[in-house]
């Protein structure tokens, strides 16, 4: 695909699917540093998310771990003890979301040479990343992702969100791919997430605004095989579901703003204190 059909594609649907983005080897070394990591839980992690635990300290570890490597279990991982009920190596909802910063694999596959020409494609000046996350979605444990945009979670003025999307196995319908509305980048950020202003720690959040209903039959899926690239526009309506099959559908995403035309919101949850880093170095 050519630099002027991916940003035609990107305006008018609000994403676009990159075959083949990386080689093989890339896509293993991914992979692996994304399995090393469930290895690597520290016990803090558990006990934050364990049930009985309550929402402030979760709260403190999800704001903490913008500079840091943060683990996070899918719910039905642990019991009320912190326990694992499934085998640590498919326990691990997510990592993030300082990846792109604190390791090596990540921070390759980030700041690359393709990365910053998908970004020169779609015309963004300054190309900053702000998180990274790797998402495991488990066979059977990986959960749902309801309906959402993901510039609520982190807005600037004027919105210049846009998320990279790197499928590590085939994402398909059964294992819970990405489903999409086309064009609903065009709709305003519906609801922000912003930083509850009578709390002075700034560890908790709030919604603003109201998130519409959308037809469940409005969604298409986006399959996209291992090794290929989704780029979603951050007011793109999309979820995904529940991991019904036998196979993982792990990922490494990440998010770019463009820092020359906009301006990364104070009101975020994600405040860097190591700062962000441009794509173009
Ligand atoms: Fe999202």
């Amino acid at each position: 695909m050519n630099y002027e059909t991916l940003k035609s594609k990107f305006e008018k649907d609000g994403y676009v699917v990159i075959n083949n983005f990386f080689d093989e080897n890339d896509v293993e070394k991914l992979k692996n540093a994304g399995l090393k990591l469930t290895q690597n839980v520290p016990n803090e992690a558990k006990t934050v998310f364990k049930t009985s635990q309550n929402n402030q300290e979760i709260s403190s570890y999800f704001m903490e771990s913008c500079d840091k490597i943060g683990y996070f279990y899918e719910k039905d991982a642990l019991d009320e003890n912190g326990d694992l009920l499934v085998d640590q190596s498919i326990a691990l909802n997510k990592v993030g979301h300082a990846l792109h910063r604190l390791e090596p694999t990540f921070e390759a596959y980030t700041y690359n040479d393709k990365v910053s020409n998908i970004c020169r494609a779609l015309g963004l000046i300054r190309p900053t990343v702000v998180q990274s996350m790797y998402i495991y979605k488990n066979p059977g444990i990986g959960g749902e992702v309801v309906a959402h945009q993901d510039s609520t979670f982190l807005h600037t003025e004027p919105d210049s969100l846009v998320g990279f999307w790197i499928a590590l196995d085939d994402s398909t319908i059964e294992n819970g791919c990405l489903w999409v509305i086309p064009g609903t980048h065009k709709n305003d950020v519906h609801q922000k997430l912003v930083c509850d202003p009578k709390n002075k720690s700034r560890n908790q959040t709030i919604f603003q605004g109201t998130f519409p209903d959308y037809e469940q039959s409005a969604f298409v899926p986006v399959p996209v095989k291992k090794s290929g690239l989704v780029i979603i526009h951050g007011r793109i309506i999309h979820k995904s579901d529940h991991n019904k099959s036998q196979l993982s559908r792990h990922a490494y995403t990440f998010h770019v703003y463009d820092e020359a035309s906009s301006q990364y919101s104070d009101k975020n949850w994600l405040q860097t204190k190591i700062g962000f880093k441009s794509l173009y170095l």
